[in-house]
């Protein structure tokens, strides 16, 4: 028998300031999708922005969109990446930055990806074929920077079991 650590490590800033400026404009463009989430059920509004790995820096929006058959909902993370590769399909992405809105602004904590996005985000990976770092914030407050999704995705399942 042994047992097995999946330490990973998360630099936590304390706001946007602390930011790279390129980090800070992502962060920025997500909250600005958030804005215009489709969450009438839930009133958790999310916003995701993935930058591109090309010389015009693009970046690519998303936000959560939900519906009345609620399972049917699709996360605001998967919305900016799948449109990203849609319209571009050879598109590197080199990071994601997700955050959210609520009424309240109760969110006061990083917002992680929900566990089918982390699968989505390490799929990506592989497909474009290097990390995506990650930056997450909740209404406001804190950012954590995880340069990989397999950072908060351990024992993560690929095509190499299949
Ligand atoms: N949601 C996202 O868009 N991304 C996440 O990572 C977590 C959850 C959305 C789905 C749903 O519309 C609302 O947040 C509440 O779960």
């Amino acid at each position: 028998m042994h047992k097995i650590n999946f330490g990973s490590e998360i630099t936590a800033y304390t706001g946007a300031e602390e930011l790279s400026p390129l980090q800070a404009k992502l962060l920025a463009a997500a909250k600005l999708a958030a804005t215009d989430a489709y969450a009438p059920y839930s009133n958790f509004k999310v916003g995701a922005a993935v930058l591109l790995d090309d010389a015009a820096e693009t970046i690519v929006l998303g936000s959560n969109q939900e519906n009345a058959a609620y399972p049917v909902t699709i996360c605001a993370e998967r919305v900016a990446i799948y449109s990203a590769l849609t319209q571009l399909p050879k598109a590197k992405i080199k990071k994601i930055a997700i955050t959210v809105i609520t009424a309240s602004g109760k969110a006061n904590r990083p917002l992680s990806p929900c566990g089918s996005c982390r699968q989505v985000i390490y799929e990506t990976e592989l497909r474009v074929g290097n990390d995506i770092e990650l930056i997450m914030q909740g209404d406001s407050g804190e950012v954590y920077v995880v340069p990989t999704v397999k950072d908060i995705l351990p024992l993560m399942f690929d095509a190499s079991f299949l």
